[in-house]
């Protein structure tokens, strides 16, 4: 792996830089606080995402680490002192009138933040730019209590069962949208229907409260992408904090996913739907996601990577890593109505699989994707995503997180 100052130095980290300056959007909001952050690809993506926002952050901090911790700062301002962490805010453009009442804010007409939540990676960002904030080294400590109300507000709020596991009542939550394995749990009222203003509508009647909601109706899942990304950010808090409880957290969130969503005949992760947790059972990359968590047992993560991404048939693409198995009935390859999560492969589920691979020590297969993602970006430039078999780029264009590619270069 290049040192990130090598990777900086790259034609590829130059046309990202150029990229992300070009989203970099910074003012003060109405209610007079500060912001700065990359949108994610304007004009279809004007807002602040929280996942794409800790993406954009590890992006930025090779090539200005300033921006990285401004961009992760704003990030924590966006929330409330209980903990609570937007989905989507709103910063310095309110959304178009078509989209906004697709967005799960307060009320009907709209607000500066969602009241729904994304795959909470904050504190692994927060980790992987202080690492590279040598000129402020206090960066490191500085949001520690912040940081941990977030955790503790996940854990209070979003896991009624107490099983460990995190559950989410839209399927945007996880930032996986339209991804067939929703389907089956959701119906009609999924990301890409008309139900899901209904779906939004009913969370507003039960003010959120995720307990009430999951009590009465059966549209929740304990989705296993979102549980990883939590219990990624359990253990980067653990390190930050240097308290291992933060640790032992994560541990059970692995364990969780271990005893609860692993599926021995397949070798795949799948999400419990519903008040009687059924598994879903579609291939997507979220089956596979739990290979980037160390503390799951090494077994099982070699045979995700060699029964699952090696496969031709099911994720061994000409091009990056499809996020649905080539295999499912429901696999798209292709642009899909703005439905995303289909099929194409998009590079941020590569930046977290193939360090995964290499730690296991599958360098040449995971030099082969990145390489295959570079050729697509070179041409294409830094789409959405990628149609896995022929690399074509697809989707919005000069998009954030795949400036990702650079942090996968060697
Ligand atoms: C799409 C993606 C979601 C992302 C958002 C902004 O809705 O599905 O994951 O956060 O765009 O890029």
């Amino acid at each position: 792996m290049l040192s990130p100052a090598r990777r900086a130095d790259s034609p590829l980290a130059a046309a990202a830089e150029v990229a992300l300056r070009a989203n970099w959007r910074e003012g003060r909001h109405r209610g007079g606080l500060q912001y700065g952050y990359t949108c994610p690809a304007p004009p279809r993506y004007r807002h602040m995402w929280h996942w794409d926002s800790c993406f954009h952050a590890i992006a930025w901090r090779l090539v200005d680490p300033a921006r990285a911790r401004t961009e992760l700062r704003t990030v924590l301002r966006s929330g409330r002192p209980d903990g609570f962490l937007p989905h989507t805010v709103f910063w310095d453009a309110p959304a178009g009138w078509r989209r906004a009442p697709l967005y799960a804010t307060r009320g009907l007409l709209g607000d500066w933040r969602t009241e729904s939540i994304g795959p909470p990676l904050l504190a692994l960002a927060w980790e992987i730019v202080a690492a590279a904030s040598p000129d402020e080294p206090d960066f490191a400590g500085e949001a520690l209590h912040e940081l941990a109300a977030h955790m503790d507000w996940l854990a209070r709020t979003r896991d009624p069962d107490d099983d460990g596991l995190l559950t989410i009542v839209l399927p945007d939550e996880s930032g996986l949208d339209d991804s067939p394995k929703y389907e089956p749990v959701f119906g009609r009222l999924t990301h890409d229907r008309l139900g899901y203003l209904l779906l939004i509508e009913r969370a507003r009647r039960l003010r959120w409260d995720v307990r009430a909601l999951t009590e009465r109706y059966d549209h929740h899942v304990e989705d296993v992408w979102m549980n990883v990304a939590y219990a990624l950010s359990l253990r980067a808090l653990g390190r930050l904090a240097g308290d291992p409880s933060w640790t032992q957290r994560a541990e059970r969130v692995e364990r969780a996913l271990l005893e609860r969503c692993y599926d021995e005949r397949t070798g795949l992760f799948f999400d419990l739907a519903g008040r009687d947790e059924r598994p879903v059972r579609v291939s997507t990359w979220s089956a596979l996601s739990p290979l980037v968590l160390d503390g799951i047992p090494e077994h099982v993560r070699r045979r995700i990577v060699e029964q699952h991404l090696f496969d031709a048939r099911r994720y061994h693409a000409p091009v990056g890593i499809p996020s649905v198995s080539m295999e499912e009935p429901t696999f798209n390859p292709r642009w899909d109505r703005f439905r995303c999560w289909r099929g194409p492969s998009w590079i941020n589920t590569a930046w977290l699989l193939v360090p995964a691979m290499r730690r296991l020590g599958y360098e040449a297969e995971a030099a082969t994707i990145v390489a295959s993602l570079v050729t697509a970006t070179e041409r294409d430039g830094f789409r959405e995503y990628y149609d896995p078999l022929t690399g074509e780029g697809l989707g919005a264009r000069n998009f954030g997180w795949s400036t990702l590619l650079v942090d996968l270069l060697e």
